[in-house]
């Protein structure tokens, strides 16, 4: 494997001060970002050392919601380039002691951090943090509205099959409705030049004033028509009220995939997860094992040197 040089910056640097949404990004930063992520990969593959360009750049990772590829490949990622990184034992916190979300960030940005992860599900916050705080925000999980950088980390996989999303029919899969991962994946392979799709039953998608470009099915046979990506999507009991659990009856019978409905895609096509995956429920094991049509664990793989670039991307700019 041969050493490359990295990706040229934009010509006008990189603005975007924070990642709360795709939409914070400009079609330049997202291209670069990708580049440097593959730039990154081949680091990782190699098991080579990173440039320690983060060096003296303090990392915070503030999870408020359950994680463990956001939090951990943060993590990773944040040492891997040098930078110190703390992990906020949320369950032992002052949390519990009735500090706010806000407070609680403050307190921490104050320690003297120059990037803060925070995944919580309260709508605003994030945005109320990158007012407050004086560092980077980055979203690492916004309750079912973003995850842009498991968006990201989708279209690194994607490049390292296809080179390109471009003309790329995606089907996303499942709990449309519930998922910050639908909603950031949709936004940026749409952006990217796919033709995306939300598959599952009509009581999982989206309100219908949300997302009007996307096309929906409520048929495994419409939706994987074609498809040369079939994104999978967890079902969020979480966050459900108890009629959207109505939709969920008999969800696997109807919407599981399995070698054999992936069948309806076309050949060769592949199948992804965000994880955490519930097996039985959306996803046929021996689908998400094989090696031949699951990029699950690619997935984590580019989840770690995309979350990379995306730390030396928003830091190396501030
Ligand atoms: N895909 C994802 O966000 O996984 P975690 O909840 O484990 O971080």
């Amino acid at each position: 494997m041969t050493k490359c040089s990295p990706p040229s910056p934009p010509a006008d640097g990189i603005t975007a001060r924070r990642l709360i949404s795709i939409d914070d990004l400009s079609d330049v930063e997202i291209g670069y970002i990708l580049d440097l992520a593959e730039h990154y990969a081949g680091f990782l593959k190699r098991s080579e050392p990173a440039p320690q360009c983060l060096a003296g750049r303090t990392q915070i990772n503030l999870f408020f919601e359950d994680s463990t590829r956001t939090n951990l490949s943060f993590d990773l990622a944040g040492r891997k380039l040098g930078a110190d990184v703390v992990n906020v034992p949320v369950s032992a916190s002052s949390v519990h002691k009735g500090e706010s979300l806000i407070d609680t960030a403050q307190t921490l940005a104050a320690m003297g951090a120059d990037v803060m992860i925070v995944r919580a599900k309260e709508q605003g916050l994030h945005e109320r943090l990158d007012q407050l705080l004086d560092c980077v925000v980055i979203n690492g999980g916004a309750g079912a509205l973003e995850h842009p950088t498991q968006a990201l980390l989708d279209a690194v996989t994607i490049r390292s099959k296809f080179k390109t999303l471009r003309a790329l029919t995606i089907a996303i899969c499942g709990d449309v409705q519930h998922s910050r991962v639908a909603g950031s994946d949709a936004r940026l392979f749409t952006r990217l030049g796919a033709n995306v799709r939300f598959v599952g039953p009509a009581g999982l998608m989206p309100e219908s004033n949300q997302f009007t470009d996307i096309e929906r099915c409520t048929t495994l046979k419409d939706g994987l028509a074609g498809a040369d990506i079939v994104m999978g999507l967890r079902m969020q009991f979480e966050r459900m009220q108890s009629g959207d659990k109505d939709a969920t009856q008999g969800y696997f019978e109807t919407f599981g995939l399995t070698h054999e409905t992936m069948k309806r895609a076309k050949p060769g096509a592949f199948v992804m997860h965000p994880g955490p995956m519930n097996r039985g429920v959306e996803i046929d094991g021996a689908l998400a094992d094989d090696p031949a049509r699951s990029l699950i664990l690619q997935q984590v793989f580019y989840g770690v040197a995309t979350r990379m670039a995306v730390l030396d991307a928003l830091l190396g700019a501030a």
